[in-house]
């Protein structure tokens, strides 16, 4: 069984070198009726590989599609066959790491097709073999031929708009899921999972291999890696950590049905029905006073601790500056269930 397939268009400097590309109909586990196709057509003898593919290739290649019933994917190769741009097939037998552009943008285009989940993939490596480009309203263009490229749309009339100087584009360039709201799309990159029922406001941002399970109302920062479950809120500003710098090594991750407050942010995963108050940023080594359903004091303990716990309300003390922690549960509950495991 191999792991996954895509026609791809896309786009290359004058060295040839691949720059972006981009999947309508990316498939996940194709079965062996399309790999007998695929290795027929495109001469394909295992592994996994980025075949360029002429005109010809395809034609022949929608033909045999056609022949086994793959309609859609038929269609796509027939007119990539007359694409202006180069034309890239796919094929990963396993999922291991990338060793080129178009299979980076392979495993991506799966992550935000909703095919397979953040963290469910092998993404190690990958920001070597995406080039930093310029993303222009003239599609993605290598930052040494921009000044060149600038300069003849100006001679031509126009003005070359440079959206972004990035290695990851934004995703509702390549695909948008089923519904969701984004309202400032520059803020949702390629690879992210942004699931149904998600709205992502002007200040909310999603990195990728990170997203939502289901609805949520996103106005904050969703850091690469993290996921957030279904019936959770981010609030404006707020903050996801991420691991990719700064010696953060929990994943974090938020339950179902949380709330973080504005400007607030979490070092650790939250369980579900968890809320933080608006500006506390909770770090893994936060001293927390955990507080019983009477505002009783249990113990002083790390928020790391409180990792994965649900029914948990994280405050500010704004009389004395400590955070506490209040839970649904007595003092005796909760000592038994900290202590569990001691
Ligand atoms: C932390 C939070 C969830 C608490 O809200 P709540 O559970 O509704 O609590 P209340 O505001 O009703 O307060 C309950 C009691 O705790 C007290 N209290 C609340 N926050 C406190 C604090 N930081 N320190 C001390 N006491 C506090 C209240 O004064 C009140 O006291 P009372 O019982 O004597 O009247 C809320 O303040 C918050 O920050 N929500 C996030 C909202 C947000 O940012 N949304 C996103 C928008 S983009």
């Amino acid at each position: 069984m191999s792991f996954a397939f895509g026609i791809g268009i896309g786009s290359q400097n004058k060295q040839g070198e691949w720059l972006e590309v981009f999947y309508q109909q990316p498939v996940m586990t194709p079965d062996s009726t399309l790999m007998e196709v695929i290795r027929n057509a495109m001469d394909y003898h295992g592994g996994n590989l980025a075949i360029s593919a002429a005109a010809e290739q395809l034609s022949q290649l929608a033909n045999a599609l056609r022949q086994v019933g793959e309609t859609g994917q038929a269609v796509l190769a027939e007119k990539a066959a007359n694409s202006k741009r180069p034309v890239v097939v796919t094929i990963l037998e396993t999922d291991d790491t990338a060793s080129s552009t178009p299979e980076v943008y392979l495993k991506l285009h799966l992550i935000s097709h909703r095919m397979a989940k953040p963290h469910g993939l092998k993404l190690e490596g990958i920001f070597g073999l995406l080039p930093n480009l310029a993303w222009t309203n003239e599609g993605a263009i290598d930052l040494n031929e921009l000044p060149e490229r600038q300069l003849q749309a100006r001679l031509e009339g126009r003005t070359l708009e440079v959206k972004s100087v990035d290695k990851f584009p934004q995703m509702t360039d390549y695909v948008v899921p089923k519904g969701i709201r984004i309202a400032d799309t520059a803020r949702v990159r390629l690879g992210a999972y942004v699931g149904e029922g998600t709205t992502v406001m002007h200040e909310g941002f999603i990195n990728f291999n990170a997203g939502t399970e289901g609805t949520s109302m996103i106005e904050g920062r969703i850091s690469a890696g993290v996921m957030v479950g279904k019936g959770s809120d981010l609030g404006g500003g707020c903050s996801t950590m991420g691991t990719l710098s700064g010696g953060g090594n929990i994943i974090i991750a938020v339950g179902e049905n949380c709330l973080i407050g504005a400007n607030a942010g979490i070092g650790i995963p939250l369980g579900d029905r968890c809320k933080v108050e608006a500006g506390l940023y909770i770090t893994a080594g936060t001293k927390v006073a955990l507080l019983d359903d009477n505002n009783e004091l249990v113990e002083v303990i790390k928020a790391r601790d409180l990792a994965n716990q649900p029914d948990l309300l994280f405050r500010r003390n704004s009389q004395t500056g400590a955070v506490e922690c209040k839970t649904n549960k007595s003092a005796i509950e909760l000592n038994e269930e900290l202590h569990a495991n001691n």
